[in-house]
C-alpha cells in the first residue's frame, strides 16, 4: 500500500481555508480516494481540551506566549501520533487545516518568540512528519478582517487569537510570505482574493499531478 498523501492548508484567519479543504476533499472523494481531515488545535480528544484552552476560555486570557507555543504544539504532537501517521500509512489522503507552518508564523514571528528555538519545537512534535504540500492562501488582513466580521457575527464574538490588534495579523501575512519564499519546494503561495472556482482549480492543477492512478 502506497503511502498518502499529506497536504496542509494555511493562511490567517478568513482566508477560505476551510471552504477550500471542503471542495478539494470533495472532488477527491468523487474521484475514488480516502480523504481525512484534521484541524489545528484539536483533531483528537486532548487536542479538542487544548484548543478550549488555547481560545476559548477564561483561563487563556493570562497566557504567557511561551505557554501558547507548547500548547499548540502538544496539540500537533498527539494529532500526528494517534490519527496522521495510521492515515498516511493506509494510504490515505490528508487535508490539514493547519500544521507546524502555523507556529513558525504565529509564534516565531507574529508573537516574536525565538525563531529556532519555534523550529526546534516544532520539529521535537512532530516527529519527522512533514506536509508533502502546503497551500499558503495569501490574502489583505484588511479583507480577511471583514470576511472574518461577517463571519464572527452569528456566532458570537471573536475567540482569542481572532482578537488581536490589526499589527499581529500584518505580522502574520508577513511571515507566511517569509515561510513562502524560503521553503519554495514544498510551499505554494495563492492568491486567494481570487474567486473560490478558480482557487480550488488551482490547488487541484497542482495536487492532481501527484496522485497515482
Ligand atoms: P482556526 O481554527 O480559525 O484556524 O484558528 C486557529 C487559531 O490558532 C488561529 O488564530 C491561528 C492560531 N494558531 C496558532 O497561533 N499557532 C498554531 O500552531 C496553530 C495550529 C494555530
Amino acid at each position: 500500500m502506497p503511502r498518502g498523501i499529506f497536504v496542509s492548508f494555511e493562511g490567517s484567519e478568513g482566508c477560505g481555508k476551510s471552504t477550500q479543504i471542503r471542495l478539494l476533499a470533495e472532488r477527491l472523494k468523487s474521484a475514488g480516494r480516502e480523504v481525512l481531515l484534521t484541524r489545528e488545535p484539536g483533531g483528537t480528544e486532548i487536542g479538542e481540551q487544548l484548543r478550549h484552552l488555547l481560545q476559548f476560555s477564561k483561563a487563556g486570557h493570562t497566557m504567557t506566549p511561551e505557554t501558547e507555543l507548547l500548547l499548540f504544539t502538544a496539540s500537533r504532537a498527539q494529532l500526528v501520533r494517534e490519527v496522521i501517521v495510521p492515515a498516511l500509512t493506509a494510504g490515505t489522503i490528508v487535508l490539514a487545516d493547519r500544521f507546524l507552518d502555523s507556529t513558525t508564523v504565529y509564534q516565531g514571528v507574529a508573537r516574536k518568540l525565538d525563531p529556532a528555538e519555534v523550529a526546534a519545537i516544532n520539529r521535537f512534535a512532530v516527529g519527522g512528519t512533514l506536509p508533502d504540500i502546503t497551500f499558503v492562501l495569501d490574502l489583505d488582513p484588511t479583507i480577511a478582517r471583514e470576511r472574518m466580521r461577517h463571519r464572527a457575527a452569528p456566532a458570537g464574538a471573536p475567540d482569542r487569537m481572532e482578537s488581536q490588534p490589526a499589527a499581529f495579523f500584518d505580522a502574520v501575512r508577513a511571515g507566511y510570505l517569509a515561510l513562502a519564499r524560503d521553503n519554495a519546494d514544498r510551499v505554494r503561495l495563492l492568491d486567494a482574493a481570487i474567486s473560490v472556482e478558480n482557487l480550488s482549480a488551482r490547488i487541484w492543477q497542482e495536487l492532481a499531478p501527484r496522485l497515482t492512478p
